[in-house]
């Protein structure tokens, strides 16, 4: 199976469990993001882009299949590069679908976004509310989305887009704990962890038309989204092009991440509050009903499990 991305925070973490699971990994990253030492030495990992079609020939031989994880994922970051994130995200799975195709592989799950939705005219997000990205982080997932659409029909490929939402938590394998690493750290979740008198968490907002006033996200561990991708390899259909948001169905604001943070810790997390981030849409919820029927998945782990596993592999 070939992990693109695999050396960044989600992609890392699905190499060991799919490595554990008994599937042969062949990893493609371009390391701007990612740390060559979080891919497990177990897979093969090719350093090359998805900007370059050769690298993805040499990443995919071997393979039947492709975890397309690959590629730009900040919203602050889309709107300030927003050409980088159409280069990056777009024409890379485009040279990937074309490789594929090439090769003869025709099966991929791809990691998409809640970001695809925007802002949520209802309270709960199915994969059939109106698609609206508020950024080109967004856009550029809706676009992927909708080339794997086009590709299924016109090529006969089996894809399936996750729609993740607030990815979260840390993963302890038999290497030791794959966690965020990224630098500057924007997440909310290891912001928290790391603040400090000096270093306060800044809050994004406190004038959000939410219940205190804080953003509401929907936060996943990263363990059950793998699990997810692994229970989707197993239903893709040649021809069809299907999409399944993954959360927990629940949303949580940013205070009260940071009060759960503060009792996984036992210490007051220090705060700062600051105007609203660009891009950031107020409410971000899954409705999970799709994936629990069609993938026979439920998430397993809570917002505290989540931070004190992010906790602990910072310790
Ligand atoms: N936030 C803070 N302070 C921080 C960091 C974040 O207040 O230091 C707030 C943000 O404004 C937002 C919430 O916490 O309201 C969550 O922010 P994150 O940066 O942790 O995550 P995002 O919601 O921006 O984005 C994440 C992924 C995207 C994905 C999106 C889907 O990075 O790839 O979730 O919900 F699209």
């Amino acid at each position: 199976m070939l992990v693109t991305g695999g050396a960044g925070y989600i992609g890392s973490t699905a190499v060991a469990i799919l490595l554990d699971a008994g599937f042969h990994v062949s990893v493609l990253d371009d390391l701007s993001t990612g740390h060559a030492d979080s891919v497990d030495s177990r897979a093969r990992l090719i350093e090359g882009s998805l900007l370059d079609k050769d690298a993805i020939r040499r990443a995919i031989a071997g393979c039947d299949s492709v975890l397309h994880f690959a590629g730009k994922s900040l919203v602050g970051e889309s709107v300030e590069m927003p050409a980088l994130y159409m280069q990056v995200n777009v024409e890379g799975s485009t040279n990937l679908l074309d490789v594929m195709k090439e090769v003869g592989v025709n099966q991929i799950v791809f990691s998409s976004s809640a970001a695809t939705y925007g802002e949520p005219r209802e309270a709960i997000l199915t994969e059939e509310s109106e698609t609206q990205p508020t950024n080109p982080y967004g856009e550029s997932k809706l676009k992927v989305d909708q080339l794997l659409s086009e590709r299924a029909v016109k090529d006969g490929i089996a894809a399936l887009s996750l729609r993740y939402f607030n990815v979260a938590g840390a993963f302890k394998g038999s290497r030791g704990w794959l966690t965020e690493r990224h630098n500057p750290e924007t997440h909310l979740i290891p912001n928290v962890l790391k603040a400090s008198d000096s270093h306060p968490v800044t809050v994004f907002g406190i004038d959000w038309p939410t219940a205190d006033g804080t953003c509401i996200r929907d936060y996943i561990h990263v363990i059950d989204l793998i699990d997810a991708h692994i229970k989707a390899l197993k239903i893709l259909k040649n021809g069809t092009h299907e999409i399944i948001n993954l959360g927990s169905g629940e949303g949580y604001s940013v205070r009260q991440v940071i009060d759960t943070a503060s009792d996984v810790m036992g210490r007051k997390v220090p705060t700062r509050d600051a105007q609203r981030r660009a891009g950031d849409p107020a409410v971000l919820v899954a409705s999970i009903e799709k994936a629990q029927s069609l993938l026979n998945w439920k998430p397993t782990k809570n917002l505290s499990e989540m931070i004190s596993d992010v906790y602990s592999s910072t310790r």
